[in-house]
């Protein structure tokens, strides 16, 4: 049982959330969107209140057999509310959204880091959207609807929403409901597993929003799925300036460079433990940590979500981030070891 506190009913002042550090969330609610996809209420335990943009996320570090694990996940609820989050999860066998599934239930605690990332109205400011979801990602773009719907944004926007049928279908009430709130909002759902399903093409696409080219066009699902949408949108003339993205699907990682026998090896020292470890000018100085066998928190990998965010005492690095460090950190020594490699021989802050 969940002790309640007057509190809540009312309105009052809320500090914010620390955006830039660990701290704990605790659960709420949890209920069942799908057969195998679930929705969590988390609230800030220090009674803060977590600000964040439409669109971004979150990461979460989960206890598995196997160790602890962070893992971003989308927040889908309106950036207008109070207090907690909602982020929705599908579960997948031998991933780490199994054990949240198993252990994040009313009453439990998790730490979280975040809000991260820039995958939004925000960066991609638009008349008119179109926006296209496969499965859970629709997440982000439930955010956006609530959001518009909470604030009062006439909002202009498809949403293309597919899914294997119509029991995976996500939210599909809620969003039955905002299409009433949002009177500029059309939902077409697409299933590809149902008896006559048609394949999601960039033909089928191009045919449910022949407008594609004066929208701006936001994207999220699994990576073969945006890469067709991705060409898609070029084909039909929209500007790269108005496509966005985003995947946690982290199957397909950046490419490494393989080092050569010329390659330059620096040496990465980690200040407080004292462990140093050798790491090549081609490589990133994370996957190097992991080959060393040292602790590094991390979850994308791709320079989005902050989470390997760490202070340079010395040494410079080449650093190509994708949104998850901001340009005062870097400028006060903070840099991402997912996505830097060593120029010179370095010092960490671990
Ligand atoms: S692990 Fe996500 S930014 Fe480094």
């Amino acid at each position: 049982m969940i002790a309640v506190d007057p509190a809540d009913w009312g309105s009052r002042r809320r500090r914010r959330f620390p955006p830039e550090k660990w701290a704990s969330l605790i659960c709420k609610a949890v209920w069942d969107e799908t057969p195998d996809v679930r929705t969590f209420l988390l609230t800030p335990e220090d009674g803060s209140r977590i600000e964040h943009d439409a669109g971004q996320f979150m990461t979460l570090r989960i206890a598995t057999p196997d160790g602890i694990v962070e893992r971003c996940y989308t927040i889908a609820s309106s950036a207008a509310r109070d207090a907690g989050i909602e982020i929705t999860v599908k579960r997948q066998a031998g991933a780490a959204s199994g054990h949240l599934h198993d252990s994040l239930i009313p009453g439990a605690r998790i730490e979280a880091f975040g809000p991260s990332g820039r995958f939004g109205p925000v960066s991609w400011p638009g008349a008119r959207y179109a926006l296209i979801a496969a499965g859970s990602g629709v997440t982000p773009m439930l955010s956006m609807l609530r959001t518009a719907a909470d604030r009062g944004i006439v909002l202009d926007a498809v949403l293309v929403q597919v899914s294997p049928d119509h029991t995976d279908m996500i939210a599909t009430q809620d969003i039955a409901l905002l299409t009433r709130r949002l009177p500029g909002l059309a939902h077409i759902p697409v299933t590809t597993r149902t008896p006559g399903a048609l394949r999601p093409t960039s033909d089928l696409l191009t045919s449910l929003i022949p407008d594609l080219a004066d929208r701006t066009v936001l994207c999220c699902g699994p990576q073969p799925f945006m890469a067709m949408v991705r060409a898609m949108a070029r084909d039909a003339g929209v500007p790269q300036e108005s496509y966005g993205e985003e995947s946690f699907d982290f199957s397909s990682p950046e490419a490494e460079i393989t080092p050569t026998a010329d390659t330059p090896l620096r040496n990465v020292t980690f200040a407080r433990s004292g462990k140093v470890f050798a790491c090549a000018e081609t490589t990133m100085i994370l996957a190097a940590v992991k080959a060393a066998g040292l602790p590094l928190p991390s979850s994308c990998a791709r320079g989005m979500c902050g989470t390997c965010k760490t202070f340079k005492h010395s040494g410079e690095v080449t650093m190509a981030h994708d949104g998850g460090i901001r340009q005062r950190e870097i400028d006060r020594g903070f840099i991402l070891p997912c996505v830097s490699r060593p120029l010179t021989d370095i010092v960490l802050d671990c």
